[in-house]
């Protein structure tokens, strides 16, 4: 089977646990060289779905496909092809950082001048290059990260499965992670990356699927998501110069099209339903009865509302 953009398909996957149904016939595709959000709440089937992936669980049904090939009948070209990072990392007590990717190194039959040269690759691109002689088990969760990111990267492979590698992490150590991600991407790497924190993927992913109890419930850019979300509905944040002391909502009920969703001193929420260009009507309407906009900006639809409209939040 050959595959043109798509460097993972998933095809009518099912795993059940007994009688619980993990994963319940999914599908979908991931193109190569994008950075993929798979996204879900607690105990969705995220998991489950990438130990299929990473050749590590047999599904009861249904298949994946990476690069081509079929995780069940090509287990170990894939595992040469594909990095994978668990949600919970093990390391070694009494190793240094530089034996531990030896280790690994050694472990995927890397040796000599080239092992050399793809453990001096990783940690340049990991920035742990001072930490070379730190045990691991005295490095912090952020370094620990991208200590399990360099060793999941030692044998080049064009495809890497990390299974909420954000999670634990600071706000600082996650943005450097996420910085880590995007050189990955101009490296040429796809990345499929797991996550219910939602607003951690947004700023960084080219496509995601959304997953609960086992199905899929949107796929695709995060753009189209977006926009078959909104359905010509746009949301507006407006900050007026002074608190109001008349009624801006009996005010704002003259416009059809706006609908009021927030209202909090000097600031409200509206969605405008019909053209974007009409919301100068609003400021029209203000202005004429002496309101002054500081500013009025437009919210784009993230992540989180998205996950939240198309989420039941129900658990198996
Ligand atoms: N080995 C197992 N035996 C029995 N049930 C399991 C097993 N692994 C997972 N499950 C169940 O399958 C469902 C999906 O679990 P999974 O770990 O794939 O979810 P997840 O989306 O990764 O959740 P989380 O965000 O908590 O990591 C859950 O109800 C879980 O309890
Ligand atoms: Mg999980």
């Amino acid at each position: 089977m050959s595959l043109s953009s798509a460097i993972l398909q998933v095809r009518n996957l099912s795993v059940s646990f007994g009688k619980l149904k993990a994963v319940d016939n999914i599908s979908f595709d991931v193109n190569r060289g994008v950075i993929h959000g798979f996204i879900g709440p607690n105990g969705a089937g995220k998991t489950t779905t990438i130990r299929v992936i990473s050749t590590l669980q047999v599904p009861d049904s249904g298949g994946v496909w990476v690069g081509g090939m079929n995780v069940l009948t090509h287990p170990n070209e894939i595992r040469s092809k594909l990095g994978y990072m668990p949600d919970h990392v093990g390391v070694y007590s009494g190793l240094s950082v530089l034996e531990y990717l030896d280790f690994f190194a050694l472990a995927r039959r890397i040796f000599g001048s080239k092992k050399q040269s793809v453990i001096s690759d990783v940690v340049e691109l990991t920035g742990l290059g001072d930490l070379l002689d730190r045990e691991v088990e005295s490095l912090s969760k952020g370094m620990r990260q991208r200590l399990c990111l360099a060793q999941t990267l030692l044998h080049e492979p064009d495809l890497l499965i990390l299974d909420e590698p954000a999670s634990g992490l600071d706000p600082r150590a996650r943005i450097e992670f996420r910085e880590l991600i995007l050189e990955l991407r101009r490296l040429g790497k796809t990345v499929f990356l797991s996550s219910h924190i939602l607003s951690e993927l947004s700023p960084i992913c080219d496509s995601v699927s959304i997953i609960e109890t086992g199905n899929i419930v949107a796929h695709g850019p995060l753009e189209e998501i977006q926009d078959r979300m909104s359905k010509g509905v746009t949301s507006f944040e407006v900050t007026l110069l002074k608190d109001p002391n008349e009624d801006v909502e009996a005010l704002l009920s003259q416009l059809p099209s706006l609908s009021l969703k927030m209202i909090q001193g000097r600031k409200f929420r509206f969605e405008w339903n019909g053209e974007v260009e009409g919301v100068a009507k609003v400021w029209e309407l203000l202005s004429v009865n002496g309101f002054v906009i500081s500013s009025i900006s437009k919210k784009e639809d993230d992540l989180e509302n998205i996950f939240m409209s198309l989420t039941t939040g129900e658990v198996q």
